[in-house]
């Protein structure tokens, strides 16, 4: 039987006053379909009540008016527990705005922090495709994070790093078809990756609970899970099920208008809290399917 999460009581949002959808990079997006800025704000907050309610706390940071996708926040950059951050370095030029305004939040609230590039220099890493899970920092590359990336995970921060190959362009960060659950659980969504790297999440995960095609696109693995709450944009009555069993309680919220940027409950979300205590070698480790 799996633990709790040691992580997600503490999270970074980004209020949505400039949510637009202005560029096209990833599949979800088409400048046609735009947001309602209202209810925009509605489920925005109702995601924030909910962390709230389920004992997490959240930090909120002004979102810039050049930066429409600044909301899902969760690719702002990976911070740990003991006071480190990994800051991202965006694959895409609309979004690199995004890291300026980040770099200040994080060094302004105490975080020491690294990066893996930037200006076009250095390999690209974004952090929704990082997570700790098991005894690694788990990290998805391939449409976003570059390959290189991972080995200065690994060696800046001395941890532990396990690569998976994303080869889905609809799956294009790690947090759509992977959500960690408990210690030893995770939703996943295999297609979502390589062969090998499928070969190599099986290893990763004691517990699977694998999605079907219809839960992974509704963004059921962007879920999070605060204490004994999973808050989820979507939840099929098998995942409820599976996922109460568990002995969580499930929050299911209408996050419809950042579905049209390509993002849900997770990617709006930036977790403060990882551990990296268990995940330390000397040196670092990294371990990537070839
Ligand atoms: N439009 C954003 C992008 O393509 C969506 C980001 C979703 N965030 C996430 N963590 N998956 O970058």
């Amino acid at each position: 039987m799996g633990q709790r999460l040691e992580w997600g009581r503490r999270y970074l949002m980004v209020r949505p006053d400039h949510f637009r959808i202005d560029h096209v990079i990833n599949p979800y997006m088409s400048t046609q379909d735009q947001p309602d800025p209202v209810l925009t704000l509605k489920q925005w907050e109702s995601l924030g009540q909910a962390i709230v309610d389920a004992g997490g706390e959240v930090e909120v940071l002004a979102q810039r008016s050049d930066s429409p996708d600044m909301v899902y926040a969760m690719n702002l950059g990976l911070a740990a527990a003991d006071g480190r951050a990994m800051l991202s370095h965006m694959r895409f030029e609309p979004r690199r705005k995004e890291s300026l305004t980040a770099a200040e939040w994080f060094a302004e609230h105490g975080f020491a922090l690294g990066r893996t590039g930037g200006e076009g220099v250095g390999p690209h890493f974004e952090s929704g495709d990082a997570f700790v899970f098991g005894d690694s920092l788990v990290v998805g590359y391939g449409p976003r994070t570059e390959a290189e990336a991972l080995k200065h995970l690994a060696t800046d921060w001395n941890i532990r790093v396990r690569g998976l190959r994303i080869a889905h362009e609809g799956m294009y960060h790690l947090d759509l078809p992977f959500c960690p659950v408990d210690s030893t659980h995770a939703m996943i969504y295999p297609p979502a990756f390589d062969a090998a790297s499928q070969a190599e999440l099986s290893g990763i995960v004691p517990d699977p609970i694998v999605l079907t095609d219809a839960e992974a696109f509704a963004f059921s693995a962007n879920s999070i899970v605060v204490g004994d709450t999973i808050i989820m944009p979507a939840c099929s009555d098998r995942l409820r099920a599976i996922l109460t069993g568990l002995g969580l309680t499930l929050v299911v919220l209408d996050l419809s208008e950042f579905h049209k940027g390509g993002g849900s409950a997770r990617c709006l979300t930036n977790p403060l809290d990882f551990p990296l205590a268990d995940i330390t070698v000397p040196g670092g480790e990294l371990i990537a399917p070839a």
